[in-house]
């Protein structure tokens, strides 16, 4: 859509039709009216972009459907858009698939997303060659069974040399992330523990801090979602359904990420400038 950046070298599935809109559905391209995008330099867009994807279930209860089918629709949606951001030049996209938390519900949905997950599994690893994808998991996997397991390890085993990376988040809490990378640095014999002697046992270890969080279904919360990758990540909230999250909408989400003023607790150098003179 409107970014011309880095493409991708195979079959682009992405609608390039619509023109990107803000989140006010304002268009936010150059306002000249040629048509011609004034794309955001590349250096502007994120490189990681991380969504808690909310609101499957009221998606299928508003067709009158059991929740499962809005998990099923969201799993489409994962594929469609992380092509999509790899074809706009964001190289690593992380999912909230299903939570530490998420064990509550009930059997029913959580053995449905479960099947969701190998079934998408299997699908990448028959399509693998074609969408070269890098898959990562992040999450205590002890809890899924041996198939599962053996699943993930082949997905990952097999597309260690992609460069778009999806990151999904399965059995995942930030908290948990965080006793886990603690306990690891004291079985290390650490007694001092830093801030990246935790950064090194998180799950997203070998991966960039997300530079853009994306909530769909309308809550704003973060939800025990990457927590201390999150510290300066910029936070986005739309109400749209899950299953209807589009390639437009990542649009403008990534249009108003390029208007944010990111100072990382510092100052703006002009501003510090005028101080120090
Ligand atoms: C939150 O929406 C969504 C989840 C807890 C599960 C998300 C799972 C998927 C999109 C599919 C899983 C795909 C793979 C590949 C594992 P909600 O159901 O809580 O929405 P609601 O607030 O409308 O009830």
């Amino acid at each position: 859509m409107f970014w011309n950046g880095k493409k991708r070298n195979h079959t682009q599935k992405a609608d390039r039709s619509l023109s990107p809109k803000d989140g006010n559905g304002q268009d936010c391209r150059d306002g000249s009216g040629s048509g011609q995008a004034t794309l955001p330099p590349k250096e502007a867009m994120p490189r990681h972009i991380a969504f808690i994807m909310d609101g499957n279930g009221r998606w299928a209860k508003k067709r009158g459907l059991p929740r499962e089918y809005g998990h099923k629709e969201g799993a489409a949606v994962i594929r469609r858009l992380t092509e999509y951001c790899g074809s706009i030049g964001i190289n690593t996209v992380t999912v909230y698939a299903f939570s530490t938390e998420n064990w509550k519900r009930p059997e029913r949905e959580i053995s449905a997303i479960m099947k969701l997950l190998r079934d998408y599994l299997n699908d990448a690893l028959r399509e693998m060659e074609k969408n070269r994808i890098r898959f990562c998991f992040l999450g205590d996997r002890s809890r899924f069974d041996g198939e599962t397991r053996r699943l993930m390890q082949e997905a990952e085993e097999r597309s260690v040399g992609y460069t778009l990376r999806l990151n999904l988040a399965i059995n995942y809490g930030g908290r948990d992330e965080i006793v886990h990378a603690v306990n690891a640095c004291l079985r290390e014999g650490i007694t001092e523990i830093s801030e990246d002697d935790i950064s090194r046992h998180l799950y997203t270890k070998d991966s960039p801090e997300p530079d853009l969080i994306v909530r769909t279904g309308g809550e704003q919360r973060l939800s025990n979602f990457l927590l201390w990758q999150s510290e300066y990540a910029e936070l986005y909230f739309s109400p749209i359904l899950w299953p209807d999250f589009s390639e437009r909408d990542v649009d403008a989400a990534v249009a108003d990420f390029c208007r944010r003023n990111r100072r990382y607790g510092a100052v703006d150098v002009q501003d510090g400038a005028k101080a120090d003179s």
